[in-house]
This record gives C-alpha cells, sequence and structure tokens, in this order.
C-alpha cells in the first residue's frame, strides 16, 4: 500500500512540477488541518509572484480525490482535510499490511558503529547510551530494509594492555580469568592501574610488555587474548541482559585495524596530506583550528611510532567503504568526541577514501545525569554498572507487579518484570532528543503513567486484553470505517501517521521521533477509549473500533520493537 502521505506528496509534487520544475513541496501533519503543505513560498519566489497567488495555482492544478477541504492559509500555507472515505481506504489497506504501510527500500549497506566498550573495563553509562540508541537505529534500518553491518569497535589495544597483562601474570590466569568472567572489570583495572602507578618495577615490565604485544610476540598475544575473550563474553551477557541485537559477531575491535595502519600512513604521505609536527606525524584538515586560530593537527603517528585513536578510525572508515561497500556510516558515539570524528572524515574525504555519496554521520549523544544533574557516579565516584541498573529496576518492576492482585505465577511475574525493566531504562533514553544530556531517574523512568516505555507497554497490553474478552468474533476483511465520533476520526489519523514518524526518525537518526509519535498515539487511544465503548457498541460500531484497536496496538507492537522494546501481550 502507499501511505497516507506519500499520497498526497506525490499528488503535490505533480501539481508543483506543473507550476514550475523542481520545486518541492513539504508536507507535515498539522493541529488546524489534517495535513500542511509548505514550499509555496520558494515556487512563489521563483516566479516573482505572490505567494497566495501561486498557491491558488498549485490548488488548480492537484488531484483532489479523497480531499474534503482545501484552504489557501497564511502566506501561502495548503491546508488540507481528509475525506472519511480515503481515510476509510488507507485503514483497510493498513488492516492487510504487515508493515503498516511503511514501504521497504532496496537495500542499501549501513555500517552502524555502536556500543564499543573498552576492554577490561566496565561498560559506563555512556556505552548504555550508545548500546540502545545503535540498536535503536540498526532496527529501523533493517525494518526499512537496508543490510545493518553492525561494528563494535571495542577498545582493545593500545598502551594500558601492558599493565593489564602484567597484572594478569601476577594474579595468575586462572585468578583473573575468575574475577573477569563475573564482570569484576573495573577493579581488575584498577588494581593495574595502581600498581602501574605505585611501582616502578612493575612499570617496567609493563613498557616491555607493550613492545612485546606490538612486536607479536606469541606468548603476549595469548595473553591478551584472554583479556579480550573474557570481556567480550562478560559485555555479551549485558548485551543479552538488554536485549539487543549485537553478537560477539560484531565485535570489530581496534585492533583489527593494525595491519592497516602502515598503508594509512603511506598512502596519506603519498596523497602530500603529511605534515611532520613535533615529531609526530599528522594532517592539518581544511577548516579546523584552535581557539587561536591556529590550523589543528590530526595525529596519525605519534613521536614514539605509535599509532592512535584516529589511525584506526582512518583505516575504519577505508574498511568499511571499500571491503564492507557501506553506503552509509553512523558513529553513534558521544557528543565530546564529535571534532574527533570531524576530523576524521576531512582527512578521509581529502585522502579520497571517502566519497560524498556515502554518507557519513557522528550520532552524537549526551550525557546521563544523576539525581544531582551531575555525572552519574557512585557516591565514590565510579562507574555505575549497567546490569545493577537493570537489576534494580527488575526487582522495582517486581514489587509493583507483586502488588496487583493476579494469578500470574511467579516465573512469568519476574519474565515479565525484566520486559518492563528493560522498557523503561531503553525508553528514557530514546525518548530524549539524543543530544540533550537526561537525569537517570529510575522512580519516573519506571512509572505507568506519563511518558515511560511502562505506559506505552501497558497500553498494548490492554488493547490485547480487549481481544481476549471477544465474545463474538471479529471479521476484519468486513470491516469498514464510518469515524462518526471525533475521537475515532483523531485516533485513524494518528494510525496513518506512522510511516512518516518512522521516516523522521530515520531521517535525523532520532529515535525520539519515533517514540514521540507512539506516546501520541496512546493518548489518543485514551481518548478514543474514553469516549467510544468497543465491546459493548452494536454493529457495525463495533467491529469498526475492534478495527481501530487492532490497527493500535499493532502499530504500537512494531513501532516498540522498532525501539528495541518488548509488548507483551498481558500485564
Ligand atoms: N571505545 C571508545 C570509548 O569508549 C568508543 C569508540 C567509538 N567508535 C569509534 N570508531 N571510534 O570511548
Amino acid at each position: 500500500m502507499t501511505s497516507t502521505y506519500d499520497v498526497l506528496l506525490s499528488r503535490l509534487t505533480s501539481a508543483f512540477d506543473t507550476v514550475s520544475e523542481g520545486a518541492d513541496p513539504a508536507l507535515r501533519t498539522s493541529d488546524r488541518s489534517d495535513y500542511q503543505a509548505n514550499g509555496v513560498m520558494a515556487l512563489a519566489k521563483s516566479r516573482g509572484e505572490n505567494p497566495r497567488d501561486t498557491a491558488r495555482l498549485v490548488l488548480a492544478r492537484l488531484d483532489l480525490a479523497g480531499i474534503a477541504e482545501v484552504e489557501v492559509a497564511g502566506p501561502g500555507f495548503l491546508n488540507l482535510t481528509l475525506t472519511t472515505d480515503f481515510l476509510n481506504d488507507q485503514l483497510r489497506a493498513l488492516l492487510g499490511d504487515e508493515r503498516l504501510g511503511v514501504a521497504r527500500r532496496s537495500g542499501r549497506v549501513a555500517v552502524i558503529d555502536y556500543s564499543a566498550p573498552n576492554v577490561a573495563k566496565e561498560m559506563h553509562v555512556g556505552h548504555l547510551r550508545s548500546t540502545v540508541i545503535g540498536d535503536a537505529l540498526a532496527r529501523m534500518y533493517r525494518f526499512r530494509g537496508d543490510t545493518v553491518i553492525a561494528r563494535n569497535h571495542v577498545g582493545d589495544w593500545g598502551t594500558p594492555f601492558g599493565m593489564l597483562i602484567e597484572h594478569l601474570l601476577d594474579l595468575g590466569e586462572d585468578e583473573a580469568i575468575a574475577s573477569l568472567s563475573i564482570g569484576d572489570l573495573d577493579s581488575f583495572y584498577r588494581a593495574a592501574r595502581q600498581k602501574f602507578e605505585s611501582d616502578d618495577a612493575f612499570k617496567e615490565r609493563s613498557r616491555a610488555r607493550v613492545v612485546l604485544l606490538q612486536g607479536g610476540d606469541r606468548e603476549t598475544r595469548r595473553l591478551w587474548q584472554i583479556l579480550v575473550d573474557e570481556s567480550v563474553a562478560y559485555f555479551a551477557e549485558v548485551y543479552r541482559a538488554l536485549d539487543v541485537t549485537l553478537t560477539p559477531a560484531d565485535v570489530v575491535g581496534e585492533s583489527y585495524y593494525n595491519d592497516m595502519l602502515e598503508g594509512v600512513v603511506r598512502d596519506l604521505d603519498a596523497a602530500g596530506l603529511l605534515v611532520e609536527s613535533g615529531g609526530a606525524l599528522c594532517v592539518f584538515p581544511e577548516g579546523f583550528t584552535n581557539r587561536d586560530g591556529e590550523p589543528l593537527p590530526l595525529i596519525v603517528q605519534k613521536s614514539d611510532e605509535g599509532f592512535g585513536y584516529a589511525a584506526t578510525d582512518l583505516a575504519a572508515v577505508r574498511d568499511r567503504v571499500s571491503n564492507l561497500r557501506a553506503d552509509e556510516m553512523l558513529y553513534v558515539v558521544g557528543a565530546p568526541q564529535g571534532q574527533h570524528f570531524e576530523m576524521v572524515f576531512a582527512v578521509a574525504r581529502a585522502a579520497g577514501w571517502l566519497p560524498d555519496s556515502v554518507r557519513c554521520e557522528h550520532v552524537a549523544f549526551g550525557n546521563v545525569l544523576g539525581p544531582d544533574r551531575k555525572m552519574f557516579k557512585t557516591r565514590s565516584g565510579e562507574t555505575i554498572k549497567l546490569v545493577s541498573l537493570l537489576e534494580e529496576a527488575t526487582q522495582r518492576a517486581d514489587a509493583a507487579l507483586a502488588l496487583r492482585s493476579s494469578n500470574m505465577s511467579e516465573d512469568d511475574r519476574h519474565h515479565l518484570a525484566t520486559q518492563i525493566a528493560r522498557a523503561a531504562v531503553k525508553y528514557a533514553d530514546l525518548s530524549t532528543d539524543r543530544q540533550r544530556d537526561y537525569v537517570f531517574d529510575l522512580d519516573r523512568m519506571i512509572a505507568f503513567e506519563g511518558d515511560t516505555g511502562p505506559y506505552l507497554q501497558y497500553a498494548h497490553a490492554r488493547l490485547r486484553s480487549i481481544f481476549r474478552r471477544l465474545e463474538s468474533p471479529w471479521d476484519p476483511s468486513t470491516t469498514s470505517f464510518a469515524l462518526a465520533d471525533p475521537a475515532e476520526r483523531e485516533l485513524a489519523l494518528g494510525l496513518v501517521a506512522f510511516p512518516e514518524a518512522l521516516a523522521a526518525a530515520l531521517a535525523s537518526l532520532q529515535p525520539h521521533r519515533l517514540s514521540g509519535y507512539l506516546f501520541d498515539l496512546a493518548q489518543r487511544f485514551t481518548s478514543f477509549y474514553e469516549a467510544c465503548p468497543v465491546l459493548a457498541a452494536a454493529e457495525p460500531t463495533r467491529s469498526e473500533r475492534l478495527g481501530l484497536c487492532e490497527l493500535t496496538s499493532r502499530t504500537l507492537a512494531l513501532g516498540l520493537s522498532l525501539l528495541g522494546i518488548e509488548a507483551p501481550s498481558q500485564m
């Protein structure tokens, strides 16, 4: 089926084209009418006309089938109101469409870099954001028909590995594995760092160990691999607890690019981009300056000949463009790394490794704050463990469920609590503009009222319960929509808008565009449900309202699933 939005947009585009080539209309839902068309102003400008005259010209050429009313408003907007017949056709088509009106595009390849925790270090809330946002985007892209290649760019290389390996040897392999496998990554890391800072002999050994690691010494590599494997296994557990789609197969850590780094330097040099500065090899991409207006370097190779974070990312860009054949590359990484990515992309473009045809974006996000609005840390200043947050959320959900009298078994209740807890944590993250900071407030996140994950899950479960209570069958194929009650019409307009909400979320890489839509839909449903009895209504109204309920329930379930949130049918 073609969505309401696409039907209207293509008609407007044809009408615009008959007036002048190449001017595009824009369309949005609006409160004053059902949809509002924009873009007449630009058209009028190019024709040197009064926009209201141009609007009338467009109007005269617009195919008005299914449009009950058009009005030229303000300085040249076109306000469109749909007929009930048109909405009825759309809703009936939606009933038969598993994709709820979303067109499947022929797949592009999207490489999405997300999560990216560091070996032998706890995942912090920043990694939570990257994981949750990246996974939601991956799900939306896949649903649209794209091929997603997830890249978990795990930090598994660099100087700290000298001390980490030496610490592992001091502990003994078994002991070290035991500590890492229970996810005690932070105390392992801290102990290593403490020795490194206080014990000169240890520091010396650590330095020598880095050299062995970089030289490819087999035993050293084996020890390093233990650290990597134990950490990756631990990350996999966190992903399972969060219900994200990342698997160990998506881990392509920094070390993967080691063999490509020499080539990066060689080719940058051949392109005449490399400059020696203070012993380091740098590129000064155009347009980047510090506060004093001096050009900023991207350090590709340090003075000790070591390669850093930037070199690895340059190699990764090349790999993703030429080997993975990416059409799009997303980097879901915190906002403080914005300049790093801008510079890496600029250098890659200058070197000819990143064609303009490839969309390449840093999907930046803000911080997670504690209740005091400062960085979210434990009282002693430590990273808060992601899994313990989830556990706490699960316990609260479980306690809330236990208070309700229900005949759910304890196992079922616990499973449901897990689903609610994940929804709470993920939704809180995905429902704010990702660029903004947000306060981690478990009480608010887990509430069944308000703009929360559990609220949307509950709205869905309530809908499913209507269908459990059906006394006589309902046949979607003979259902039609008269939309006599204003609340029915409002709900219908919400339902047909799902494809554009998803499109908006994808275009802006902002999952909150989708979550905001779902919340709005749930509210439209609530108003409808208050005004319009469903099971008690006489036919054909009962069938019509069941049709609206069915579509609302499916839209909520699909929308939530694209955010990585489950929609249980009973709560
Ligand atoms: N490991 C890094 C960190 O913890 C994030 C890596 C992001 N991805 C990348 N391609 N640089 O901050």
